[in-house]
């Protein structure tokens, strides 16, 4: 038997029906930010995340699905959403709309990682971007989104910030990193090596314990930040202190892509294990420039929902059997009433009761099993008596009740939840 593909994963049953639910409850919140959608393809051409993502990040050195198409290009599977949603934001020239641009997505996502719990191949982000705006009120109404959501599905976070500030200040801090690291750069891993030479700053993403504990004592990025930044970092923490936000401050998270300017932000659940970012995102200010744009600020974060779903379903009673929802078992006895019992269980299907009929002229027994088992609200059977009075026996599952129901008005007789 073939077996699905090692660190992707199948959604059916409750599972299936917590993500759905999971989603409306994002789409409702974007609504009330007032955020339309984005849909994206699922791959791009590989150069879009190296050159915006960063050629000495993790996602662009070790985990890409890259291949060469029959037309010998270069394509990838997107490792993230941002650089997609830029390049779609530039090519259909959103920018000459009203700014800012609010746009959100959900969207599979693919890194060659080494899958555990919460950390997949093909996993699901939904993320939102805000562009045209460098105000710090974006940077608290961006975070203050990822927390209403987080609230509203009932996740319990911390959050955590810092600010890498813009050009000059990054520029800055990177020369303090390199004369903090020349001492110890034999102790490196090799990749940090060259991180040293390319973009220092990036070796504080590194697992490696030779270079972490090397890190310790690593200057902080607030230290190099400029007035104008520190002032941009300080409106924004005062602006989330308004919100009732707490949030507290991590100088060592720089995020693992390159493309961040100023504000870092990550929620961190406690009760996933291991992998407990639920929610990362930062400002890009430089970002939409690299991609071809006009210079214009922005900001944005995403979530990985198989993450929040491991949270969910924690709390969640229900076990692997197909959610379904019934109304209505409509059983039959006999040819004809099995016919009937196919045409109402359409029409009432078409006036919004779910309802199930029975497909294989099973015994009345099996059929009534069968109801009971799928946890259906009411039942009936048609059969010859039935068909001739144009009315059926409506049993409430739970209570055992019986009404006589004219098949007419069937619909009105069952009462939706
Ligand atoms: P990221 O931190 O790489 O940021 O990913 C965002 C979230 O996606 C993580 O916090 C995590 O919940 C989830 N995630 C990442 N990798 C995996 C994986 N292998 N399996 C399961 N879940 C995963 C970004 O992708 C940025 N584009 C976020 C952003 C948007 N920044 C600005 N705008």
């Amino acid at each position: 038997m073939i077996q699905a593909v090692k660190g992707t994963k199948d959604l059916f049953g409750a599972e299936a029906t917590r993500w759905a639910n999971m989603e409306a409850t994002i789409r409702d919140v974007c609504k009330a930010f007032c955020i339309g959608e984005i849909r994206t393809p699922v791959f791009e051409y590989t150069e879009l995340f190296v050159k915006t993502t960063g050629d000495t990040t993790d996602i662009v050195q070790k985990e890409m699905y890259t291949f060469t198409d029959k037309g010998g290009r270069s394509i990838t599977l997107k490792p993230e959403v941002t650089a997609a949603v830029v390049r779609a934001f530039l090519e259909h020239k959103l920018y000459a709309q009203t700014l800012p641009s609010k746009l959100f997505y959900l969207s599979p996502c693919f890194r060659y990682e080494k899958p555990q719990a919460g950390r997949l191949r093909q996993f699901h982000q939904f993320g939102a971007e805000y562009f045209g705006v460098y105000h710090p009120a974006a940077d608290a109404e961006m975070i203050s989104l990822a927390h209403e959501v987080l609230k509203r599905l009932g996740i319990p976070t911390r959050l955590y910030i810092n600010s890498l500030g813009g050009n000059a200040c990054r520029a800055k801090y990177n020369k303090r990193m390199k004369e903090f690291l020349q001492e110890n750069l034999d102790k490196l891993c090799p990749t940090c090596q060259e991180r040293f030479e390319k973009n220092p700053l990036r070796v504080l993403d590194c697992k490696d314990p030779s270079c972490q504990a090397v890190l310790e004592g690593a200057p902080s990025t607030i230290d190099t930040l400029d007035t104008e930044c520190r002032n941009h970092f300080e409106t924004t923490l005062s602006l989330l202190k308004q919100l009732g936000i707490n949030a507290e401050i991590n100088h060592k998270m720089v995020r693992g892509l390159d493309y961040y300017t100023r504000t870092v932000f990550e929620f961190v659940s406690d009760d996933i294990g291991a992998q407990s970012a639920v929610c990362g995102g930062g400002r890009y200010d430089n970002l939409i420039e690299v991609s071809g744009g006009s210079p214009m600020g922005g900001i944005g974060f995403a979530m990985g929902l198989e993450r929040l779903m491991l949270s969910l379903a924690k709390n969640a009673q229900e076990g692997n059997e197909v959610a379904r929802h019934v109304d209505l078992y409509l059983g039959a006895i006999g040819a004809e009433g099995f016919k009937k019992a196919q045409h109402v269980a359409f029409q009432l299907r078409e006036a919004g009761v779910c309802v199930e009929a029975d497909m294989q002229e099973r015994s009345v027994k099996a059929q009534m099993k069968f109801a009971d088992k799928i946890g259906a609200k009411y039942s009936a059977i048609l059969g010859d008596d039935e068909l001739a009075n144009n009315c059926v026996k409506l049993k409430n599952m739970e209570t055992g009740e019986q009404v006589d129901a004219p098949l007419s008005e069937l619909a009105q007789y069952i009462i939706k939840e």
